[in-house]
């Protein structure tokens, strides 16, 4: 879907008036706001309820602009924005002078990417300049990957909604720290661990933990409403009906290898075989469970390769201690 070029240049002047326009991208949906503007990036916080020591990506309309945006541009870093960009990758490099500290939350580095979405793109262009956007969510909880996604969480909040349609991705963009010589993987996400070893011709490490804060990497983020619970793929339907059994609303995220099997349990999402589209369809089968009214969801994990990588990870957060307990 394409936005008109009215809805695209009424976006572009929300922006230039310190505004926030939510925006789709390829992987979900961004909360953005003109990078350079303070007061503009502080709103941002201040909607999503984020700490404002959790750093914003800046979205840039080509790769060509990377240098105006950071300190140096290492050739590992040109290497992989001439590889993925347009696309799901976000590189931390060193902060350029043009990034206010807000947008950072302090840090002397700025994560940034290029979003390979026509709307993200025309929108980009039509701005100018940089646009700093988390996820389009209330801090903690799921990305969204609709426009209605979107509306539903945060309303009035945003000054303008580009509707581009459902991401294509479904999962957030793969961060690199590419700062130093040697590159690391600091949160997986729509670009594999495998397509970038490919590319950089040796192996890079998963940092699931770096000395960096990064949000994605709390316990209990990326969360539904209802609990989660992780269990081996084969026990999923025994856990899940004990589950409905013992008084709970159990929504189940069903293995597609078990995807005919009957589940006596208040709902049901039959996870499509291919990883691409069970990422896709990831945040908003998490959604839909919520709004059947579940309050418990039984679900495995995703063999950790490809995408696969990126599902875990996601519901390894969303299965992670709350901040009540
Ligand atoms: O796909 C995406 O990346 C989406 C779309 C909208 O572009 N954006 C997104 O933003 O997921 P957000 O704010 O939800 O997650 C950004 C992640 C956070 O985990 C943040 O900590 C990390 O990027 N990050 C930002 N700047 C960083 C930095 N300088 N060093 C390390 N991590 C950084
Ligand atoms: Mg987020």
């Amino acid at each position: 879907m394409t936005a008109r070029t009215s809805d695209i240049e009424k976006a572009a002047d929300v922006l230039r008036a310190g505004g926030l326009v939510a925006f789709p991208t390829e992987t979900v949906y961004g909360l953005g706001a003109n990078a350079e503007d303070p007061a503009a990036v502080a709103r941002v916080f201040e909607v999503k309820g984020r700490p404002p020591s959790h750093p914003l990506i800046v979205h840039l309309g080509g790769a060509e602009l990377l240098g105006d945006w950071v300190e140096d541009v290492p050739a590992t870093a040109r290497l992989l924005a001439e590889r993925f960009w347009p696309g799901p990758l976000t590189l931390v490099l060193r902060r350029g002078r043009r990034v206010p500290l807000d947008a950072t939350g302090g840090l002397q580095t700025v994560a940034v990417r290029v979003p390979d979405h026509p709307v993200a793109l025309a929108l980009l262009a039509a701005f100018g300049g940089g646009v700093a956007a988390p996820s389009a969510n209330l801090f903690g909880s799921v990305s969204p990957t609709t426009a209605n996604h979107v509306r539903a969480e945060l309303g009035d909040a945003v000054d303008f909604v580009l509707d581009g349609g459902p991401c294509q991705v479904g999962v957030e963009s793969t961060i690199v720290d590419a700062t130093g010589e040697i590159p690391s993987i600091l949160r997986p996400g729509g670009v594999t661990h495998e397509d970038l070893e490919a590319a950089l011709g040796r192996p890079l490490a998963v940092h699931a933990t770096s000395r960096v804060r990064v949000p994605g990497q709390h316990p209990s983020h990326y969360a539904p409403r209802a609990r989660v619970v992780l269990v081996e793929p084969e026990k999923v339907i025994a856990e899940a009906e004990l589950a409905q059994e013992l008084g709970h609303q159990v929504g189940v995220f069903l293995p597609s290898s078990f995807a005919d099997a009957p589940v006596k349990a208040h709902a049901v999402v039959a996870l499509p075989a291919s990883m691409a589209a069970y990422a896709r369809g990831l945040y908003g089968f998490l959604r839909e469970l919520d709004q059947r009214g579940c309050d418990l969801i039984v679900a495995s994990l995703p063999v950790e390769e490809g995408l696969g990588l990126a599902i875990a990870n996601r519901l390894r957060r969303a299965a992670g201690p709350r901040p009540t307990e």
